[in-house]
């Protein structure tokens, strides 16, 4: 077959993409290095549950175009993201609010925990935030940096907190209402059914065609030579082979199990916000699509750090990597028939709606 694209990456925005440009008659080969399709949303049935194999994922948005775009693909829950932080066994609520509040201090009106938070971090002395300790200590005081924000974060980004910049917490949810909702978002819910389905269908198209267990380093130089356009989703640094240096990222390592249990912990996620727990966070995958299951399967979570040939789950957006980047899009900008897209092809964070509203304006940019 004559194919108009190759698609590298079987995840959401490949898969996007190429359900989009088959629908505007495209042919696509959609090649994935993973022997599934789906990337990081795969989810895989165990015990009758869905679970997030690459962690925990809650479609959240406030755009109803987006909303309604993807419950075509599946009908989604009412599920609300209300994780929970045990810190050395005291149980609190997340995001920071009232609950949070209550626990802490025994406080009960708003103004008294912006009096309690207020009187902290006067006591600080926290003026302009110079690092994310301090800008941690500035939004919420330190008693809540200390039981739950320190311990967590330095696992999450392997350095201390002085030593991590304020921005990465600059949008820290907190609230003066008892309101357990982590999202400010209009539409949230998890696919009845898991989030496989959904790439699944878009992939189903028959002028769509897709190879999994490939690996597009393997054939480079073939493909660039026999596809008009490909649509590059994996790491932009190793495309260019590494030449202007590697960027950096955090890993992540899971170990699932299942329990002969039916209801392990009460939430879907508990984070552990203490230092010496090694990992952040167990998530109970049936709790996600309020499963009855006789067992349960749970998965705990550690930060690693990231090495060559490892899983690259969040890029490092400091200056240093995204002045990395910014070279590297340079080099891309002077390819005529490759696209990097996705959030290793663009290097950064996006959550799934993001990846959505991305894939669409790229389609926007080659069908005008
Ligand atoms: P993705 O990484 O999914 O897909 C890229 C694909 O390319 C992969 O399948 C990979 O195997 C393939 N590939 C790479 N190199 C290749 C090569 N050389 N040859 C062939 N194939 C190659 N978002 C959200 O909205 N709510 C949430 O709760 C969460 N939670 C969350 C938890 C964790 C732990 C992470 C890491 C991420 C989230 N996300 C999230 C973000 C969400 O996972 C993300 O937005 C999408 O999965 C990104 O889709 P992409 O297609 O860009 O990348």
């Amino acid at each position: 077959m004559n194919y108009d694209y190759l698609v590298v990456g079987a995840g959401l925005f490949g898969s996007t993409f190429a359900y989009e440009a088959a629908k505007r008659g495209k042919r696509i080969k959609v090649i994935d290095k993973r022997n599934h399709i789906g990337g990081n949303i795969y989810t895989e049935n165990i015990e009758g549950i869905n679970v997030h194999k690459y962690g925990a994922h809650i479609f959240h948005t406030n755009n109803k175009e987006i909303w309604d775009y993807v419950n075509q693909f599946a009908e989604f829950n009412r599920y609300t993201n209300s994780p929970i932080a045990n810190y050395k066994g005291e149980v609190y609520n997340l995001p920071f609010n009232m609950n949070t509040f209550n626990k802490l201090w025994g406080v009960l009106t708003p103004d008294e925990a912006i009096a309690k938070i207020t009187e902290q971090k006067e006591h600080a002395h926290v003026d302009t935030p110079q690092n994310l300790e301090e800008q941690a200590i500035s939004l919420v005081g330190t008693d809540i940096y200390k039981k739950l924000i320190k311990g967590y974060t330095e696992k999450q980004w392997g350095r201390k907190a002085t030593e991590l910049p304020a921005f990465i917490i600059k949008r820290l949810p907190v609230r003066f209402t008892y309101d357990n909702n982590y999202f400010n978002d209009r539409y949230q819910g998890i696919p009845i059914g898991g989030y496989t389905q959904i790439i699944k269908k878009m992939l189903s198209n028959d002028l769509i065609d897709v190879e999994l267990g490939t690996d597009f380093f393997l054939k480079k130089e073939e493909y660039m030579r026999t596809f008009p356009k490909i649509i590059y989703t994996g790491m932009i640094d190793q495309f260019f082979d590494y030449k202007l240096g590697t960027l950096e990222y955090r890993s992540l390592k899971f170990e699932t199990s299942v329990l002969d249990v039916e209801n392990y912990q009460g939430n879907a996620v508990v984070n552990y916000t203490d230092s010496e727990t090694p990992f952040t966070r167990i998530i109970e995958h049936k709790h996600f699509e309020f499963g009855k299951q006789p067992k349960t399967v749970v998965t705990r979570e550690y930060p690693a750090n990231w090495e060559k040939g490892d899983e690259p789950y969040y890029p490092m957006n400091d200056q240093k990597n995204n002045e990395l980047f910014k070279k590297y899009s340079e080099l891309a900008e002077g390819l005529d028939n490759i696209i990097f897209g996705g959030r290793l092809g663009n290097y950064k964070y996006y959550d799934m709606h993001q990846v959505i509203g991305a894939a669409w304006s790229l389609i926007a940019k080659e069908f005008k």
